[in-house]
């Protein structure tokens, strides 16, 4: 059980109370019942006088009324004695008047020297023979606790004894009877006084310690109340107690706590937000585990390595993320729920789309010699080739680029004068028909060749992008609309898949929409009629990704390599300059495009583009762009 500090308190003040009090009341019964005693004695000693002398008055008158004992025995003595007493009115009033007024006196006796009863105020008594009591003074001078056990215990009867002399001899005693009873009744009220102080200074002590407890540790409440406050998260608040004491210090130095915890609060939810963001930028997948084996930080991107929400991974063991039959098990060499440290292995893990290959590596966290935790990071392996790939494509695409720049100017003059020569031959041609048949041939390759030239000059020039606050839904809206036709024809279902609410983007609006105009064609174009075409848009990050996926014929793993490069095509009439465009559009909005496509199954297209912060200037409005293609004119 638990006691308040208050009912502590006044428990501890009722019991020192009660102590002083029992001592006090000791001493004063010890005093009072000496003092009774005394008095008892006191009475009972001049009581005898008293009697002596009437004895002694009693003989007198006798003797004066002639009367003498019959002979010198003991007899004649005692019989002359008793009646020298019996005659004595004043020894037999003296007698009475003693035992009834005297509180103690129990009886009056007065006996020969052989303890035989002359006179008594117990007239029964007169004739026999009486024992001697303890006497008085015994009890008068006897220990503290051996008075109260004789006076509380059962009735008994001292007396006080006075000798009584005939001429010179001792003829016999004087004895004055006392009752414990009667010494106890003269006690007990002083006692029971002294009971019902002691009751009530214990009863009041009791009542002012809880009193004065309630009070001065009321603000300990509300001091308990202010700790209370604080751990619920209210930081700001007023002194709870005002007082120049230590309780008003303790309350203040809580306020200051409360100060510094809001501002460490504040400071730990900004590094928080901060992680986060940071954590949710990052491609690789990040799992800290602290030195008890138990994951503390769980990057968002761990979901898509291993499938687990962070949140709930957030506090698990490592054995239990990483079970026993888990591929992730062996790579990291896990023991207990120690993770071993790990280089770069790789580890290929099922996933929904098929196996996957993931990057695995341990780093093992230490402070001073002792291991603080194990970080583990989980790393996209077959994206990472695949930015490779894109980096080998915009490289190849840039030397292909730069060749046939000065490969076009070489063409477009010699073209231009063989035209002229042409307009010449024509002139001085005989009309037979087929050496006409012949110019007209070689007139309409020239004219062929020259529109290829022209749009490959006129793509040298650097491009300059018209950045403009694009709603990407609209755009996207126009991009079908003109797709529309094509899609009529190639008799496919199209399915439209928009955000009701979308940021907007900084994009040049023409070159966007001709780049997805381009991967919506091809999708009809790859499809056979009852395929299906899909459209969608949706935020990732600070990107928006448009999505535009068929149900068409895929593209074979070898083509797969090659299909951003210009010219590359598999499509009779097909000039393969569709996708080298709108790869390069993307690339000059800092964007991203990759694609998923299966042999027979069909293709998605992703194009990935950054969205419009307000800090955000366009990276280089205008870009001197030495790739020239030739766009792909309809
Ligand atoms: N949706 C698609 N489905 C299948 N193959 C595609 C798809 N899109 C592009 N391709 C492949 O990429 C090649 C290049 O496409 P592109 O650059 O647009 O040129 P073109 O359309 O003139 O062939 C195509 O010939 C085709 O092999
Ligand atoms: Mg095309």
């Amino acid at each position: 059980m638990r006691l308040s500090l208050k009912t502590k308190f006044t428990l501890a003040t009722s019991l020192l109370v009660l102590a002083v009090v029992t001592g006090v009341s000791g001493l004063y019964i010890a005093r009072l019942t000496r003092q009774v005693l005394r008095q008892a004695d006191d009475r009972a000693s001049f009581v005898a006088l008293q009697v002596y002398d009437a004895c002694n008055q009693a003989l007198k008158d006798a003797a004066q009324r002639d009367e003498a004992p019959a002979s010198t025995s003991p007899q004649d003595l005692r019989a002359y004695a008793q009646k020298a007493f019996d005659d004595s009115s004043t020894l037999n009033t003296l007698i009475e008047s003693a035992v009834a007024y005297s509180p103690t006196v129990y009886e009056i006796t007065i006996s020969d020297k052989d303890g035989i009863v002359l006179v008594s105020s117990d007239a029964s008594l007169r004739g026999q023979k009486v024992a001697k009591r303890p006497p008085v003074g015994s009890l008068v001078s006897a220990r503290f606790f051996e008075q109260l056990r004789t006076l509380y215990g059962p009735p008994q009867t001292y007396e006080f004894s006075y000798p009584f002399l005939l001429g010179a001899e001792h003829f016999g005693d004087i004895r004055i009877g006392l009752s414990s009873v009667f010494i106890r009744n003269e006690i007990s009220p002083g006692l029971r006084s002294a009971g019902w102080y002691a009751l009530g200074s214990v009863l009041l002590s009791t009542f002012l310690a809880f009193a004065v407890s309630t009070v001065s540790l009321a603000p300990i409440d509300r001091i308990s109340t202010q700790l209370d406050r604080i751990s619920a998260g209210e930081f700001d608040m007023q002194p709870a107690v005002e007082r120049g004491d230590e309780l008003g210090a303790v309350s203040t130095k809580i306020v200051g706590i409360g100060k510094q915890l809001r501002d460490v609060r504040e400071i730990f939810s900004t590094l928080r937000e901060n992680l986060d963001q940071m954590m949710s930028g990052l491609e690789d997948g990040l799992l800290l585990f602290g030195a008890d084996g138990r994951a503390v930080l769980v990057s968002p991107s761990v979901e898509k390595f291993i499938g687990g929400r962070p949140s709930e991974l957030r506090g698990q063991r490592a054995s239990e993320i990483f079970p026993a039959n888990h591929p992730m098990r062996r790579a990291l060499r896990i023991e207990g729920d120690e993770i071993a440290a790990v280089e770069g292995t790789e580890v290929t893990l099922a996933a929904a789309g098929g196996a996957h290959r993931v990057g695995v590596s341990a780093q093992v966290i230490r402070e001073h010699g002792t291991r603080m935790g194990t970080l583990v990071t989980l790393r996209d392996v077959e994206s990472l080739e695949r930015i490779g790939n894109h980096l080998e494509v915009s490289e190849r695409l840039a030397a292909i680029g730069r060749v046939t720049a000065g490969v076009a100017h070489e063409v477009k003059n010699p073209l231009n004068s063989m035209r002229l020569w042409l307009e010449v031959l024509k002139a001085n041609m005989p009309v037979e028909p087929e050496p006409q048949q012949a110019v007209k041939m070689l007139d309409n390759e020239i004219d062929r060749l020259d529109r290829a030239v022209k749009t490959f000059l006129n793509f040298t020039k650097p491009v300059e992008l018209k950045l403009e606050e694009t709603d990407l839904r609209a755009l996207l809206e126009e991009v079908l609309d003109a797709a529309r036709p094509e899609i009529g024809k190639a008799g496919v279902e199209l399915r439209v898949d928009l955000p009701s609410e979308f940021p907007p983007v900084l994009i040049d609006r023409q070159l966007i929409h001709q780049g997805v105009l381009n991967l919506v064609l091809n999708a009809c174009e790859f499809t056979s009629p009852g395929g299906r075409i899909t459209l969608s848009l949706r935020r990732s990050g600070e990107s928006a990704v448009i999505a535009v996926s068929d149900s068409g014929k895929g593209i074979s793993a070898e083509d797969q390599k090659k299909i951003f490069q210009l010219f590359f095509t598999t499509r009779p009439g097909g000039t393969g300059i569709g996708l080298a465009n709108t790869f390069r559009f993307v690339q000059l909005h800092n964007g991203r495009i990759e694609f998923d496509s299966e042999a027979g199954r069909g293709t998605t297209f992703r194009m990935e583009l950054p969205l419009a912060r307000s800090s955000d200037a366009p990276a280089g409005k205008v870009r001197d762009f030495s790739q020239p293609f030739a766009e792909e004119k309809k």
